[in-house]
This record gives C-alpha cells, sequence and structure tokens, in this order.
C-alpha cells in the first residue's frame, strides 16, 4: 500500500500534537520523504497538467499545520525572508531548489543599513526534504515548472513575517491577513 496524503496528514497530526519541537519536525520531514516516493501522489497535485499556484492540500485545525503545493510557471529566486514563528518543511516534487538561509547581525538596524550573511546553502532534488526552523531567515531559488510541497507549522498569512531587499538592505514586516481584511 502506498503512503497517501491522508495517512501523511494523520501521521503528523499524530506527531504534532506531542512533539511540536525539533524531534517532531525532523520526523514530519521524514514522512515528507516518504509521502514524495509515492507517485501517484506526486502526479495528482504536482504533476505536469497541474494549474499554475499554491493550492492548499490540508489544514490541520488542531496544530494549525498547513500542507500546500506549488506549482511553478517562472522560475525565480525570492528575497530573503522568515516566517515569524513558523518553521516550515520543503519537499521538492519536480525539477529542484537552492535552499539558502541568512543570519542578520545586526538586529538595530535602520533602513539602508541592514546587512544579512550567507550562511548555508544547499539544494534539493526531487524527493528531498528541508528544514528552515523558526525565525530562520532564508531564501528559495527554482527553475521553470518547479514544485514543491511545504508544510508550515501555521497559515503564514495569519502571522507577522520580515521580508529583507538584499540591494538596498532593508527589511520590511508583512502583516498578518486578520480576518475582517480578508
Ligand atoms: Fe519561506
Amino acid at each position: 500500500m502506498s503512503y497517501t496524503l491522508q495517512d501523511f496528514c494523520a501521521e503528523i497530526h499524530k506527531i504534532l500534537v506531542v512533539e511540536n519541537n525539533e524531534d517532531g519536525r525532523e520526523k514530519v520531514r521524514q514522512r515528507l520523504e516518504k509521502l514524495l516516493t509515492n507517485e501517484t501522489f506526486v502526479e495528482q497535485f504536482c504533476g505536469s497538467d497541474k494549474p499554475v499556484g499554491v493550492h492548499k492540500l490540508n489544514e490541520d485545525p488542531t496544530t494549525g499545520a498547513v500542507v500546500l503545493s506549488h506549482v511553478v510557471g517562472a522560475g525565480t529566486m525570492s528575497p530573503p525572508h522568515d516566517h515569524g514563528e513558523s518553521w516550515a518543511i520543503y519537499g521538492q516534487a519536480k525539477e529542484y531548489t537552492v535552499m539558502r538561509e541568512w543570519d542578520c547581525a545586526d538586529h538595530n538596524y535602520g533602513d539602508g543599513n541592514v546587512t544579512l550573511k550567507q550562511t548555508r546553502e544547499y539544494r534539493l532534488d526531487p524527493g528531498q526534504v528541508g528544514l528552515f526552523n523558526p525565525g530562520v531567515i532564508h531564501s528559495i531559488e527554482y527553475p521553470d515548472a518547479a514544485r514543491f510541497v511545504r508544510v508550515t507549522g501555521v497559515d503564514l498569512d495569519r502571522i507577522d513575517r520580515k521580508a529583507y531587499n538584499l540591494k538596498h538592505k532593508t527589511v520590511r514586516t508583512i502583516r498578518a491577513e486578520s480576518a475582517d481584511q480578508a
């Protein structure tokens, strides 16, 4: 029997209810590797005929964890950003993603003075899964037609995040979308 999206969601629910911590995140990362070995799942949610966009596959009402498929049209490199207090786990389905982590040396920055230093870089090929821990500044770079599955600790639209501009050395806060703004 192959490991399905439903199996994955049920299992990460059980994990995160008791271990919403580093050990639990590593277990979720490993389960996503297992899910990506299911070719039927990959074709169903990340196949070449899928419409470009971000598709929500599941949201756990108890733990808050969200599972998304990212179906990319044109490749790009995201600006460095964080996810506030949420972690994020990225599992590659098609093509690849270059994952980078950054450190912001000076937290008493003013605009025009925000300098980031890259601390880590690795590449995810299909079937591989990476993890960004809470608060980690990161960026991703991927080619045309890349597809990946992302699991976040909470719905990122509901929390404040920071986005950095390397060229202008600035940072801005992306505010949570409140329900009444939707
Ligand atoms: Fe991110």
